[in-house]
Parts: structure tokens; C-alpha cells; sequence
């Protein structure tokens, strides 16, 4: 190693072209030399500057030139470089002038611009001295730069943006901040592929496994490892992302491996009017396909809790995983999803304004009083079902487009404590979208998985995280529908059978109802649930109630 001190005087502005000027002056005296410059200090009135020799071949060529290219100007110069760049080399300087052009190696020239962008990074633009830049190069790639501050004075943690204009060399930067030591560590690695698609049946259990019922498979991460949720750590999930991003494939893929784990299934979507899961329909317990459907079958299910509450008490136990097997089977008492997809527009109710308008009695606004006063209870029977469902095994999956406190309400959106983001391609979520979706310790790692895993192009990108665990990124696995029920087939995973409803909704004549009703009464108090539940909400029953 060869050092070499230059000083130049103080009114040396440092930067890409500065450096290759001095590397190309310097190496006219030193011609053996291959430099780079590795350090610049301040002494005196003079900047010192530290060149180093590489020993790999001259840093500066001069470049051949067609005449025509003199006469372009900087549109000349463009092209030039951009010719150069394909030879591993940057243009240095170009004098139309006096028609003359020099060539650096990329990566010096990259090197090169590094402690300006450092200096500007941690607002020492002005005095880059204060900053220490230490690169390793290996073929083809920056693979390590150490960013250290000087003196105290200089503030590292604002260096992680630092590499955001390099060029990645197709790897990420893992970036490690020591405050003690004044250093931001930059090390390459490759960037992790997920693969474009992910077959649904690779993330099911080759038959009925109900020992595996808290583990259900989403997709897989970039090692190909399978990534899912664990409803033991996370008994609720909320699924968020844009229209078309894939919520509701999200929400098939977990429901599919639920019923394959011995899960009973319930469906509500009153939206779409359950269109998306209908080949579902015959392992589903129960199905809603309109507001009020959405309502009895939310109550059914909370009566369902009641139900299962009172075994429990019976046997003494408190969690429904720890009754015995027989009383279980007696009892019929498995793990139920309840999925519910677009939940904000099953919660946000019509605008008050538009039904105080409304003429009294008229029809219009006798629908939009039941309308709110459907998905007031909704929202009361969702709330309580997070807060309560838990521990007798039933678990919600709930999808959203608006995952704000403001329309879930706050408790609910607590209890949802296992979070999936899904991205469209090319439009990776903002810090503050994620904010909403993970906790704070979560949104750094969330936008940096999803950043480094968008390919522009693939569906199905996604975050998962329980509270308080890793974000992980994966992609999600898909099937069509028609497929989806050939595999719940070919893994024999029964059919349903409806679940008991406490209180009989009208049977509509016409079609067949499918919340078969039990005429028996069920001794559970806890499941009653009836307008006063709603008078804190200013809600009152509609005139037919009785
Ligand atoms: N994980 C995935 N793998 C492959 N294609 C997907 C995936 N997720 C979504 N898609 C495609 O995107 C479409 C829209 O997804 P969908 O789940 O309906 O979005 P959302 O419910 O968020 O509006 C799907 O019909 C499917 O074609
Ligand atoms: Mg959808």
C-alpha cells in the first residue's frame, strides 16, 4: 500500500469530478500507481487528501472520441458515459474544447461520490472532512461502506438513506448503526426473490390434520420456507391492503388450510355478496350474504361462544384445547374461522345527514335506520367476538381495505393481534399505511421487507406479523376457486354442518335457508344479546322488533 498526501487548498470543493481530477493529476507524476482516494482530512487551512494505490491498472483512461460527439455537447457527454458505463468505466471529464475526455473506473467514481452524499446526509455538507467513508470493493460490487463520524458533533443515525442513489449491484444493504462508535456499517447481500407464484396446494396438509389447527399457512419467504399465522400467538387476524391486492385470496388461502386443519368454517360477506367464496359454500357452517344474514349469523356465532363458554365452565377448564377429546366430540367443539372480508363497508354506517334528511317514515329511510342499525350491531358482535372468541377456539379473519381505528373502533382493531399487508405490485404502502397495520417497532422492518421484495410485477406480495413478533414478507399462495374446493375434496375434508342458532331468523319461503334452526333452547346467558346493547350507541330496535 502506497500512501499519498495531497493538500489542496481549502477552497477545494470535494466531489466525483474534484477526486478524478486529482486521482488523473497525481498519477501523471506517479504513473506506476493505481490510486484511489481513501481519506481526506482537514490540517490547517489546507484539506489533505489520502490517494491510495489499488494495484489494479490505471484508474484514469483517455477516452477515444468521434468527432460528432464534440459538437453534442452534454447530450454528448451523456452518451459517452452511458457507453463507458457499459465497460465498467464513468466519464471523469469532458472538455469539448480542447476535445478531450477521460474515463474512470465506475466503482472509483461511485467510491468517489460517497463522502459528499455522506457529508450531506448528516448535514456536513460543507465540511466533508468530518466524515470518514471506508469502502471494500469485490468484482462487480460495493460490498461493504463504513460511514463514521469525526467528532461528536456529527449525527449518524440520519445515514441510512446514504446508499439510497447507489446503484444496488441487484443486492440490498444491510444497514448497522453504532452510536458509541459513530459508525454506519453498509453490508451487501444478494436481494431475496420470492417466487412469482406459490401453488395453494404446496401450503395444505396432504390429508385432515386437526393437530396442526393453530398453524395456518399463507405462503412462503424467500428461502421457501412456508409463512402463515399462528393463531396460539395471534388469535385474530386482520388482512389490509388496496383493492386488488389480494385480500380475499389472502383470505381463501388461510380459510382453506383452517378447514384442512379440521376447522369449521363461517362465512360472511355481505359486499360482494359472498360471489368470491362460493366454492366454499358446502364447508361453511353458516353463510352470509346480506346485512342481515351478516347480523343473525354474527349473533348465531356469538351465541356459539355462550355455548361453548358454558361447557367450559361445566368441565372447569378455561380454554377449549384443554377439555377432554370425548367431551369435545360430545360437545362439538372445534377450531371456527369466521371470515369476514370488506368490513369497512360492512361498518361504516350511512351518512346521518343524508337519513336526518329523509322524510319521516318514508321507506328510503326506514332502510338506511335498519342498515345502521345492522351494522351497528355487527360491528358490537365483531368487537365482542375478538375480545371474547378466543378461548373457546373461534377465531376471526378479517378483511379490510381501511384499517383505521376510526371505522374498526379501537378496541376491535387491538384485538385483531395477527397483521397481513398485502402490496400491489410497484406500490409498496406507506410508513404511515403501515403504521396503521403493525406497531412501531414493526413499520421499519415491514417497509424494508416489502421494498426489497416487490418485483414490479408478481400479485400477491404480503407482511405478516403477530403483535410483538418479526415481520415477515412472503408470497402468497393461490388457487383458483374451482380448485380450491378440489383440494378440500381430495384431502377429504368434511362438509359442514350448520351450526345451531339460538333464536330463528324468518326462514325465507322461497329459498332454502342456511342456518338450520334448533328449536331447543340453549342454557346460555351470556349469548343473549338484544337491543340493549345497542342503547349506548343510541340505537333502538326497528318497529317490527319485538
Ligand atoms: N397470491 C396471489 N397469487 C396470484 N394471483 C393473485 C394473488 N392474489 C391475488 N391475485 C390475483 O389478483 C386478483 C385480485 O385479488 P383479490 O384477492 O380479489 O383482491 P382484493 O380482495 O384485495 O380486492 C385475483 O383474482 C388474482 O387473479
Ligand atoms: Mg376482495
Amino acid at each position: 500500500m502506497t500512501a499519498i498526501r495531497v493538500a489542496v487548498p481549502a477552497s477545494y470543493v470535494d466531489g466525483p469530478d474534484a477526486r478524478a481530477q486529482l486521482v488523473w493529476q497525481v498519477g501523471r507524476v506517479h504513473k506506476d500507481l493505481d490510486l484511489q482516494v481513501v481519506d481526506l482530512v482537514r490540517d490547517g487551512d489546507a484539506v489533505v487528501v489520502v490517494l491510495d494505490d489499488e494495484g489494479q491498472g490505471p484508474v484514469t483512461v483517455p477516452v477515444p472520441v468521434a468527432d460528432d460527439v464534440w459538437g453534442q455537447g452534454a447530450a454528448g457527454a451523456r452518451r459517452l458515459d452511458e457507453h463507458l458505463q457499459r465497460l465498467g468505466l464513468t466519464l471523469a471529464t469532458f472538455d469539448p474544447v480542447g476535445r478531450t475526455a477521460t474515463a474512470v473506473r465506475a466503482e472509483l467514481y461511485e467510491v468517489a461520490s460517497l463522502r459528499p452524499a455522506a457529508a450531506r446526509a448528516l448535514s456536513c455538507a460543507g465540511e466533508p472532512w468530518r466524515v470518514d467513508v471506508r469502502t471494500r470493493f469485490v468484482p462487480g460490487r460495493l460490498d461493504q461502506v463504513t460511514v463514521t463520524a469525526r467528532d461528536a458533533g456529527v449525527d449518524v443515525s440520519r445515514a441510512p438513506g446514504l446508499l439510497a442513489d447507489l446503484p444496488a449491484y441487484r443486492g440490498v444493504y444491510d444497514v448497522t448503526e453504532s452510536r458509541f462508535a459513530r459508525t454506519v456499517t453498509f453490508a451487501w447481500r444478494p436481494r431475496p426473490e420470492l417466487p412469482e407464484t406459490v401453488a395453494l396446494e404446496g401450503l395444505l396438509p396432504e390429508r385432515l390434520a386437526p393437530d396442526g389447527w393453530h398453524s395456518l399457512p399463507l405462503g412462503v419467504d424467500p428461502d421457501g420456507e412456508t409463512v402463515g399465522i399462528d393463531l396460539l400467538g395471534g388469535p385474530h387476524t386482520l388482512v389490509v391492503g388496496p383493492t386488488g391486492s389480494g385480500k380475499t385470496v389472502a383470505l381463501v388461502t388461510l380459510v382453506a388450510g383452517a378447514l384442512a386443519r379440521g376447522h369449521e368454517l363461517v362465512v360472511v360477506d355481505p359486499t360482494k355478496g359472498g360471489l368470491d367464496f362460493l366454492a366454499l359454500r358446502p364447508w361453511c357452517s353458516a353463510w352470509a350474504d346480506t346485512l342481515e344474514g351478516a347480523r343473525d349469523t354474527l349473533k348465531a356465532v356469538y351465541a356459539e361462544v355462550g355455548r361453548r363458554k358454558a361447557v367450559l365452565q361445566q368441565a372447569g377448564e378455561v380454554k377449549w384445547s384443554d377439555l377432554p377429546p370425548s367431551v369435545r366430540e360430545a360437545e362439538r367443539i372445534r377450531p371456527l374461522t369466521v371470515l369476514v372480508d370488506e368490513a369497512s363497508s360492512l361498518f361504516i354506517a350511512p351518512d346521518t345527514k343524508v337519513t336526518n334528511a329523509l322524510p319521516k317514515d318514508s321507506p328510503e329511510k326506514e332502510e338506511l335506520v335498519e342498515q345502521a342499525a345492522a351494522k351497528a350491531l355487527i360491528k358490537l358482535l365483531v368487537g365482542k367476538l375478538a375480545r371474547e372468541a378466543r378461548f373457546v377456539g373461534i377465531h376471526l379473519q378479517v378483511a379490510t381495505q381501511r384499517p383505521d381505528a376510526d371505522i374498526l373502533g379501537g378496541e376491535l382493531r387491538s384485538n385483531l393481534t395477527s397483521a397481513v399487508q398485502l402490496t400491489k405490485p410497484g406500490a409498496v404502502p406507506s410508513t404511515a399505511a403501515l403504521g396503521m397495520v403493525f406497531s412501531a417497532e414493526q413499520v421499519p422492518e415491514a417497509v424494508r421487507v416489502l421494498g426489497e421484495l416487490d418485483d414490479g410485477a408478481s400479485r400477491g406480495l404480503a407482511a405478516v406479523a403477530a403483535e410483538g413478533g418479526t415481520v415477515q414478507g412472503l408470497r402468497v399462495g393461490y388457487a383458483p376457486m374451482r380448485e380450491v374446493a378440489e383440494l378440500l375434496e381430495a384431502r377429504g375434508v368434511p362438509h359442514a354442518v350448520p351450526l345451531p342458532v339460538p333464536t330463528a331468523p324468518e326462514p325465507e319461503p322461497a329459498a332454502p335457508p342456511v342456518l338450520v334452526v334448533h328449536t331447543e333452547e340453549v342454557q346460555t346467558p351470556d349469548a343473549e344479546l338484544g337491543w340493549d346493547d345497542l342503547a349506548e350507541l343510541g340505537i333502538g330496535p326497528p318497529p317490527d322488533a319485538a
